[in-house]
């Protein structure tokens, strides 16, 4: 980075400040590597989803060096952000991905049928179809959370004639302290079966001749910033791999899910430094076990590598209160609104003064639950100026819809000078193809 350089807070330098020659309005530009953000608004349009390649590949690259003394397969969660882009991406830097229904492994597929290879299916409700297509794809491992599941499993396998290695999900009854739609791993939640039950399970499965018990699995939550219950969960799924085993069961594979979380609020957070911790509280559990490890990191492989470019259409105020309405809505960007999630909002130029004032950021959807933030301190703005929404590559454009009719944003992937749009915004023409107009 150079002196006319400056980082988003603290982030790796996949967006960054650029200072403007003299003479310029603003004092400096917002870029993702080299791609200046009010460029790319002026040439897709906003609202625009914009990810950098180098930050993917600077994370990817953090999990590999934390895991690297113990064989590993990173199966990035395809439903944190599943642009095709972005999963050929990963499949590059050899990941393999995690799915949790018959569209995203269909997205897998066409990334190729290597990749499927690699691919893990979790979820509480696979139907049959979705197995079978499985089944054809020959994925790594099925993940399986229920006792019916594993009969439906056993029946698409026999129907076809084809064996398929099975883990179970075990849920450890580990309180994860994220945000109570996020957590997973407590008994009380949908997911997984009870460790208590685990090993009539496994027994059971084992007398199927079409099924390989291969591994156990467990996934305790989102967003979590503390290691501790990864560590807690992955002790209790060593305890049951040693019992498994004493059992004459070959269990080769420990999944040890995603979750880990990335920080929203401050971005000088040293993400090598918190994946390392990660790894440690993971792998001290297995010493000795010889496992080949999954791990299934969604949120923060991509969260950071994502930002929201958005414009601000109209300011006004009312009873004292100033909102910002911009082009970017709940429908673009639901975690505010569905979490209450904190995502830091920048201009994309900034001003050379420092005069701030406290706003709300709004949408144009009718809904009062339709912000991207409140009480916010911003640098004073103009009618017509870019905000980026930061660190929405994950669960952004995954969890986007086309409430009150509005098409979605277009997607640019950066990497490095070049410019990829890797999906191309939605018209209204698209919203009503599937609707019968007579
Ligand atoms: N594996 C399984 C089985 C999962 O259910 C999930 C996420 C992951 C892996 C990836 O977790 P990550 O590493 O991204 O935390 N929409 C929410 C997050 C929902 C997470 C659902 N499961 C949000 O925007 O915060």
């Amino acid at each position: 980075m150079s002196r006319t350089e400056r980082q988003v807070g603290g982030r790796p330098p996949g967006f960054l400040f650029r200072q403007t020659p003299q003479g310029h309005s603003a004092e400096s530009i917002l870029y993702c590597e080299h791609a200046s953000l009010a460029l790319l608004a002026e040439r897709f349009g906003t609202p625009l989803y914009v990810y950098s390649t180098a930050t993917i590949r600077g994370r990817v690259g953090a999990f590999e060096q934390a895991f690297r003394q113990v064989p590993h397969t990173l199966c990035y969660s395809v439903k944190a952000n599943s642009n095709l882009a972005i999963l050929r991406l990963l499949a590059k830097m050899n990941c393999g991905y995690d799915v949790v229904s018959g569209g995203e492994l269909e997205r897998v597929l066409q990334v190729g049928r290597i990749a499927a290879r690699q691919t893990v299916f979790s979820g509480v409700g696979k139907t049959r179809q979705e197995m079978q297509a499985a089944l054809a794809a020959d994925i790594l491992l099925f993940n399986i959370e229920s006792e019916s599941e594993l009969s439906a499993l056993a029946e698409c396998a026999g129907g076809r004639k084809k064996n398929t290695r099975i883990a179970l999900r075990v849920n450890p009854d580990v309180s994860a302290q994220t945000h109570p739609y996020i957590s997973t791993g407590l008994r009380e939640h949908k997911f997984g079966v009870p460790i208590a039950d685990a090993v009539r399970l496994y027994s059971k499965a084992a007398a199927n001749r079409h099924l390989n018990v291969a591994g156990v699995s467990v996934h305790i939550g989102s967003q979590i910033l503390d290691v501790k219950p990864f560590a807690q969960a992955i002790e209790r799924v060593a305890e049951l791999v040693r019992e498994l085993r004493a059992r004459g069961h070959k269990i080769t594979y420990v999944d040890a899910g995603g979750g880990l979380g990335i920080d929203y609020e401050n971005d000088a957070s040293d993400f090598t430094k918190g994946v390392a911790a990660y790894a440690h509280a993971v792998l001290a559990p297995l010493r000795g076990l010889n496992v080949h490890l999954l791990l299934e990191p969604g949120r923060s492989i991509v969260g950071p590598a994502g930002i929201l470019l958005t414009k601000v259409l109209y300011i006004k105020t009312t009873h004292g209160k100033k909102y910002l309405v911009v082009d970017a809505a709940m429908n673009d960007l639901l975690r505010p609104t569905l979490y209450g999630a904190y995502h830091q909002i920048v201009p994309v130029e900034a001003p050379g003064d420092h005069a701030r004032e406290s706003v709300d950021v709004v949408g144009p959807v009718c809904e009062t639950g339709d912000f991207l933030a409140r009480d916010r301190e911003l640098p004073v703005r103009q009618e017509g100026d870019l905000l980026a929404v930061l660190d929405a590559g994950a669960y952004g454009m995954a969890l986007a819809s086309n409430y009150n009719t509005r098409p979605r944003p277009a997607e640019v992937l950066i990497d490095g000078k070049t410019v990829k749009l890797v999906r191309r915004r939605e018209s209204i023409a698209d919203l009503l193809r599937l609707e019968k107009t007579k």
